[in-house]
């Protein structure tokens, strides 16, 4: 028996299916005296607290009553290297990224700077009961290594790829094409599959991919066909005619992609908001995954992801909170915003689809469901712990809901990092104490 068995006591809450609405009770369990044995970094049993702590009277028990025990948070599209651009005035898309990202993301070209903003990056993310996150890194591979090492270092299962990019970007911040099949290619070599880490080729969007890099990413993809593919995809009327005038024999913006062998089931594509007929047919046909980004969204202008449309012809949309152009790195925060997004075009959002869709529905867009997004037993054990009356604000509101339907609906209108009381990474507590970012 592992000596370093554990049981987390509190209300347990996790998903077996994308709800069905309000009523679909079976679409999730909630144990009100819950318990998760943990062993080697797994879950070894969900159940009755009673019932988990006989069968396993060895084990240490944590007390989290009365909060709630959920799987991690996983998100689907992030840049590692925008840490410092997060909150910058005044810009649309392309001038946002020329005036304020560019800049950001040439200083990753020094490896003490992309180490420290790593470890910042990632206590961050473990603050808000982030657990997995695809991110993309610099053009710099060492903006990769820093990232990978940093999450293997705590143990995370994080995907992410340096960005491919050799045109329309500053000096300092463009490969060649070969020059980002090569460091792409040992980038793979060394770190898909690594412990819990998997690779994205991540060419960053078609504007500053020249048709050279773009098949140079089509052949990694192609070869490595168990990797992912992360990309921006129609984020913004001005991007979209640029891109076009790029590519004049496109299509669409999306024929770019498909045509060099870059849109597969594993193909997670940012934004995905202004797409044509055609484009939307592609993606229920080969399975390619908008990620809808609210909070980076309404920050840039950029317009209203229509998530029902897509849903109703089949095709799976992650969720995600865009960081640097996304303003919160919480993914309650996301939800909130996903959810008067759609309200603007009489979508609805509720919490039980909201909460199932930032755990088990973005680990079904990964397919990792086998590894994490529930609390299923020999699926690994990334949990948050949430406090529904984390703040003056919540504890009122709390004190009147009357069903778990309303106290995720504060959770997901109200909570961010002070709703996490803690964060286990494969059964360990992650969770930074609060304080000044990592310093040098
Ligand atoms: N399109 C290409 N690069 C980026 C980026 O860094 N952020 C966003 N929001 N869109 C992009
Ligand atoms: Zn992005």
């Amino acid at each position: 028996m592992s000596a370093d068995a554990k049981i987390l006591r509190g209300r347990t809450l996790t998903f077996h299916a994308e709800p069905n609405g309000p009523d679909d009770t079976a679409a999730y369990t909630c144990l009100e005296d819950g318990a998760l044995l943990i062993r080697d970094g797994r879950i070894a049993a969900h159940g009755a607290y009673a019932e988990v702590s006989r069968a396993a009277p060895e084990a240490e028990a944590v007390d989290h009553r009365p909060h709630l025990l959920m799987p991690g948070f996983i998100d689907l599209h992030l840049h590692f290297p925008q840490v410092q651009v997060v909150a910058s005035w005044g810009e649309q898309l392309l001038d946002w990224l020329n005036t304020y990202t560019f800049p950001a993301e040439v200083q990753f070209t020094d490896k003490t700077h992309a180490d420290r903003m790593a470890r910042a990056f990632f206590d961050l993310v473990l603050s808000h009961g982030t657990t997995t996150a695809v991110a993309f890194c610099s053009v710099h591979p060492a903006s990769a290594e820093a990232y990978f090492a940093e999450a293997a270092r705590r143990n995370m299962r994080m995907i992410g790829g340096k960005v491919m990019m050799d045109r329309n970007a500053p000096d300092g911040l463009r490969d060649t094409a070969r020059q980002g099949y090569d460091e792409t290619k040992a980038l793979i070599e060394r770190w898909h599959g690594k412990g819990r880490a998997s690779y994205a080729i991540s060419p960053r969007f078609a504007i500053t991919s020249t048709p050279d890099q773009l098949e140079m990413a089509g052949a990694l993809a192609a070869e490595h066909p168990d990797a992912y593919v992360q990309t921006h995809l129609s984020e913004n009327r001005d991007e979209i005619d640029f891109t076009l005038s790029l590519y004049p024999d496109a299509p669409d913006y999306l024929g770019i992609y498909e045509r060099y062998g870059l849109v597969h089931d594993k193909t997670l594509l940012g934004h995905a908001i202004h797409l044509e007929p055609r484009e939307i047919d592609l993606l229920a046909e080969v399975g390619g995954k908008p990620v809808f980004c609210p909070t980076s969204n309404l920050f840039l202008g950029s317009g209203l992801f229509d998530d029902g449309g897509l849903r109703a012809k089949g095709i799976q949309n992650g969720i995600a909170t865009d960081i640097g152009a996304g303003t919160s790195y919480s993914m309650l925060q996301t939800l909130n915003e996903g959810y008067k997004i759609l309200q603007l075009q009489n979508q609805k959002l509720h919490p039980l689809n909201a909460f199932h869709w930032i755990t088990r529905g973005n680990a079904e867009v990964l397919g990792q469901l086998q590894e994490i997004g529930t609390l299923d037993v020999g699926t690994e054990a990334d949990i948050v712990v949430l406090d529904v009356a984390a703040t003056p604000a919540m504890a009122l509101r709390a004190e009147a809901a009357t069903s778990l339907s309303e106290e995720l609906f504060i959770l997901q209108m109200l909570g961010d990092d002070r709703a996490v009381v803690e964060t286990y990474v494969a059964g360990e507590a992650m969770k930074p104490q609060s304080g000044s970012p990592a310093r040098d």
